[in-house]
């Protein structure tokens, strides 16, 4: 990949290293970056995409049986052009990236990239798809900010953050993510997307608990070994007000007198086969397929009654009573490391309440979206400027109160 890089790209020896903050717009619940693409430069949001790793965006070739568009009332496409840039170059190689969610496919290019208003005019070579197809029709969004690792990047690209760390641009082999305290579409946005530190003394309330990823090689994606699963329900008939207390890093409690067993703490092992994919790209938690039916079941429900209509979970039911976890780790299992999102953590003030998690569609396997994510203020690190050096992990810290969206 660093071979590739530099033919690509030359070696600019006048940048030098930066912390790159970026607002985060979040539209109709997609979140997004902005970016300065081409000469002169035009700007163009990208969708924050954790799980993949070539950037793309749609192309003035669009049209609207190839591009269909329905960002519309939350967001005017921006489709690039190259012939109106001069920086641009035709690396006259096609490809088509398969997502779970939609298609992409087009011409492989290279433009001049900054950050709008970015004081250190760090400005760079990227490469990345000008798609003429996508079946995108509702991101508010040009395209997406892959942020996953180059190695499955489509051929002849890389990855944004990795084309600025093989140029000594950034700081800290890292990026930080907070989704800000107003997911809404009205009213001011806060959010900010960190490239070469992160920011977790003014966001973190304690310690940031991180987890290795699970040990790849190539590392492809934000992908942690997942131990188990637990669900945790402290409430009791006769005791209905009781509520489980998240520990960032640890599994939850309950402030249950001793002796009083939850109602339920069942753990699902999985039995070394276990992964959990850290995906901005990604709106929910799901879990593996085989608990599923038992998670809800442990809940109080039953999921093919959910499913059909005959049971009905309201916002009443996302509530401090339970909470799901995930526990990752491969190693002793004495440094294992625990998240948590409680019940009423699943739900947004203001908005429709819906059930917590789905099924992932694979066994052992858990997505984690922004469900999870925007509960926390991540820090995503690759250990090391060199992919030869990589050594990543993610962690998480619960925000401060004054930056929580359920608490403004
Ligand atoms: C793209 O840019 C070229 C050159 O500036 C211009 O002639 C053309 O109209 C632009 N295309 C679109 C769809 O805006
Ligand atoms: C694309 O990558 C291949 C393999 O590294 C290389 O041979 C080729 O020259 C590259 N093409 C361009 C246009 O940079
Ligand atoms: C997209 O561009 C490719 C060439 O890069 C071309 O072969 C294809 O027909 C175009 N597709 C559409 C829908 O315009
Ligand atoms: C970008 O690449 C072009 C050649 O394709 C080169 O002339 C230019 O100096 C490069 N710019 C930067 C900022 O590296
Ligand atoms: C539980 O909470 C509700 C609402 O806050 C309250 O009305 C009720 O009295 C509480 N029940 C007990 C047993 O504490
Ligand atoms: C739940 O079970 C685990 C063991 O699987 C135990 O370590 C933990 O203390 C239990 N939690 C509560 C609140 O009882
Ligand atoms: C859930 O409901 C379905 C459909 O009524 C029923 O067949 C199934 O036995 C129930 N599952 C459990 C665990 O009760
Ligand atoms: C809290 O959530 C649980 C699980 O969904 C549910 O069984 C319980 O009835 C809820 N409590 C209230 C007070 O609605």
């Amino acid at each position: 990949m660093t071979q590739k890089c530099q033919m690509l790209l030359g070696l600019a020896a006048t940048i030098s290293a930066a912390v790159l903050d970026l607002p985060v717009e979040i539209r109709n619940s997609y979140s997004s970056v902005k970016f300065s693409i081409g000469s002169p430069p035009k700007e163009h949001n990208l969708l924050l995409d954790t799980g993949s790793s070539t950037s793309w965006l749609i192309n003035t070739d669009c049209t609207e049986s190839s591009c269909p568009d329905r960002s519309s009332p939350y967001y005017t496409r921006q489709p690039y052009n190259a012939s109106a840039s001069s920086t641009s170059v035709d690396l006259d190689i096609p490809a088509t990236i398969p997502f779970l969610g939609g298609d992409v496919s087009g011409q492989t290019y290279q433009d001049t990239f900054s950050v709008p208003g970015d004081d250190n005019g760090l400005e760079w070579n990227q490469t990345f798809l000008s798609a003429n197809t996508s079946t995108w029709r509702f991101i508010t969004s040009d395209g997406f900010l892959g942020l996953g690792f180059s190695s499955i990047a489509e051929p002849n690209t890389s990855t944004l953050v990795e084309t600025l760390l093989q140029q000594s641009a950034l700081d800290s082999p890292r990026f930080g993510l907070f989704y800000g305290t107003n997911l809404r579409d009205t009213g001011p946005q806060n959010g900010v997307l960190t490239l070469g530190s992160s920011h977790e003394n003014k966001y973190v309330d304690g310690e940031t608990i991180y987890t290795p990823l699970r040990k790849e090689d190539p590392y492809q994606l934000w992908r942690a070994p997942l131990r188990s699963v637990n669900v945790l329900v402290a409430q009791r008939p006769n005791l209905p007000n009781s509520t489980v207390q998240i520990i960032n890093g640890k599994l939850p409690t309950t402030s249950l007198t001793p002796g009083t067993f939850p109602r339920a703490n069942t753990t699902w092992p999985m039995f070394g086969a276990g992964r959990a994919v850290f995906d901005t790209g990604a709106g929910r938690l799901s879990l593996p397929d085989e608990i599923i039916g038992a998670v809800y079941f442990n809940l109080g429900w039953n999921l093919t009654k959910l499913y059909s209509g005959e049971e009905r979970m309201t916002c009443a039911h996302l509530n401090a009573s339970w909470a799901i976890t995930l526990t990752l780790g491969e190693a002793e299992q004495a440094n294992d490391v625990s998240f948590s999102l409680r019940g009423d953590e699943f739900t947004i003030p203001g908005d429709q309440c819906m059930l917590p998690v789905d099924a992932s569609g694979a066994t052992g396997f858990a997505l984690v979206g922004a469900a999870f994510l925007r509960r926390v203020y991540s820090v995503w690190d690759f250990g090391a400027h060199n992919a030869d050096g990589y050594e990543p992990r993610i962690g998480f810290g619960r925000l401060k109160p004054e930056w929580d969206y359920m608490y403004q």
